[in-house]
């Protein structure tokens, strides 16, 4: 109940301020810019949130061009103050912006991606846990039952991530619910203030503060002793955990305290995870029976992970390239942010377009990810749910992925799979994790957990839709999924 006053209020006051928005307007582009949308192929246009905030989206030629530029043209700090709200919302004052993203940054490359496998076993476990406690709740052995896919992702996600980063299994469920409860609102606040006028953002920001001081205070009581307790263990057998790697990162990048390493800031990733999830369980579930999406990805499943230890290494996922294809045409369908990469011109001179127009300092250029992804130049038939759009020859893939050598053989790959096509692989029209040096860094990770979701539930359960497919909802530049949608689910007779 509490939770839905604190966020209907911020709701309302969305209301409120649709009412007051226009009243505040900044002119920042040429005049020759048109203001189309993205109909009008091949040029740059303006779109202006509803805080009146303009902003040029580039066509896919520039992608590669806008994602060159240097940071001392073009970055996201003033974006990530304004639009990201960061500037209101921002609990933790002792740390710099600049260094925090660039510590989360370090985070997800040093500790995520070089240890990778290292997390895989934890990963696996927590979530093969998880996935059957949250299916298993809502359905009886071999019965049909209906479940909110968007709460199970959550209970599937959240733990699994905890249990990676904090080293710890058997969480405290009031650490867990905390946390979500910050992260929920802390995404929804960034949508609410990052959205407002300018002149409205500081004074409606210290309503959301409120609500997000008090769940940021909740989790940081559980969760600082329990990461200082993990830290002072000296028995030495973690010296490679995450935590630690986290720890050594801070102090040598001197972030601030310990609180910092392990801020709920390290979960930038989880929110859009669950998102992804979500929207990948309800694509299966409601991709039309004969496709048999759900029984190929079983296949692939059973033929990749045939022992236990092979869930724990990287290269076994790489060859699940079904469900590689079918986590790319997810995340091409309902990219998370339906526009965005933004940055601010921030050289003194402007920074001029590769079609010669100037743009001003103070401007935010911006690329039309949704689009791009649904342009029928880069995607024939667009509209379409093609889950296996990026398998060149699937009729080749069982034997192939079946041979003894696991490594599986670049050639052999190469025959039905292009690896241009991969998702975790961001192209100038595959956006999905974003672009260039700032695209996603914890993509690998999360494609990971997405192939061990897929596999898990396809290995042991049936899903199937519960009725006409849910449409996805666009809050400022977020797309969400409807987080009222169900599926059913039953367990396998094996
Ligand atoms: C399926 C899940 C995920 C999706 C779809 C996703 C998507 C994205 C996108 C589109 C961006 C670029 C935003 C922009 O340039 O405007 C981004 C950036 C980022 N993501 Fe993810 N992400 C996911 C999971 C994760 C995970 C698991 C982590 C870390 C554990 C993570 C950490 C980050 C960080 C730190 C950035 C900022 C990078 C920078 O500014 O240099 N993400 N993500």
């Amino acid at each position: 109940m509490g939770l839905y006053v604190l966020i209907g209020i911020p709701l309302l006051l969305m209301v409120v301020y649709g009412f007051l928005y226009t009243l505040e307007s900044k002119a920042t582009f040429p005049k020759n810019v048109p203001i189309v949308g993205y109909a009008q192929h091949g040029r740059p246009f303006v779109v202006y949130d509803p805080s009146a905030q303009q902003e040029l989206l580039l066509p896919a030629q520039y992608v590669k061009w806008f994602a060159e530029q240097s940071d001392s043209k073009l970055n996201s700090l003033g974006v990530r103050q304004e639009r990201h709200a960061v500037r209101y919302l921002h609990l933790g004052a002792d740390v710099e912006l600049a260094s925090t993203t660039q510590f989360i940054r370090l985070i997800s490359n040093d500790c995520l991606n070089q240890h990778l496998e290292a997390l895989m076993g934890p990963l696996q476990d927590e979530m093969r846990r998880c996935i059957d406690a949250a299916f298993m709740n809502a359905s009886s052995q071999n019965e049909w039952s209906t479940i909110n896919v968007y709460s199970c992702i959550q209970d599937i996600v959240f733990p699994a991530m905890c249990r990676v980063f904090f080293g710890q299994s058997d969480m405290d469920p009031r650490l867990l619910k905390a946390l979500q409860r910050y992260i929920t609102v802390l995404g929804l606040s960034t949508i609410f203030v990052g959205e407002l006028p300018h002149m409205l953002k500081g004074l409606l920001a210290r309503l959301v503060r409120m609500p997000l001081a008090y769940y940021r205070n909740q989790t940081l009581r559980i969760l600082i002793p329990l990461v200082e307790s993990q830290l002072s263990r000296r028995d030495g057998s973690d010296e490679s955990s995450f935590i630690r790697q986290c720890a050594r990162l801070s102090e040598k990048n001197a972030v601030g305290g310990r609180g910092n390493a392990v801020a709920p800031q390290g979960f930038a990733g989880s929110s859009s995870t669950v998102i992804q999830a979500t929207n990948l369980l309800l694509d299966i579930a409601n991709c039309p029976p004969e496709m048999q999406v759900l029984q190929e990805l079983r296949h692939e499943a059973e033929i990749t992970l045939p022992d236990e230890e092979l869930w724990h290494k990287v290269a076994t996922f790489r060859k699940q390239v079904l469900a590689d294809s079918v986590i790319r045409e997810s995340l091409r369908m309902h990219p998370i942010l339906i526009k965005g990469l933004t940055q601010e011109v921030v050289s003194p001179a402007g920074l001029q377009l590769p079609d010669g127009t100037n743009m001003p300092v103070g401007s935010w250029v911006g690329i039309p990810v949704l689009g791009i992804h649904k342009d029928e130049k880069f995607y024939p038939q667009a509209d379409l749910y093609q889950p296996f759009r990026y398998v060149k020859k699937r009729e080749a893939i069982p034997s192939r992925i079946n041979s003894d050598d696991h490594s599986q053989s670049a050639p052999a790959r190469a025959e039905v799979w292009d690896d241009e096509s991969e998702s975790t692989k961001p192209t100038t029209t595959y956006l999905g994790f974003g672009y260039g040096r700032h695209a996603c860094p914890g993509r690998w990770f999360a494609v990971v957990m997405l192939k061990m979701i897929t596999s898990h539930v396809s290995m042991n359960y049936d899903i199937e839709s519960t009725g006409p497919v849910p449409q996805t909802m666009v809050l400022g530049d977020a797309a969400l999924p409807p987080i009222w949608a169900t599926i059913r689910v039953r367990r396998r007779i094996t």
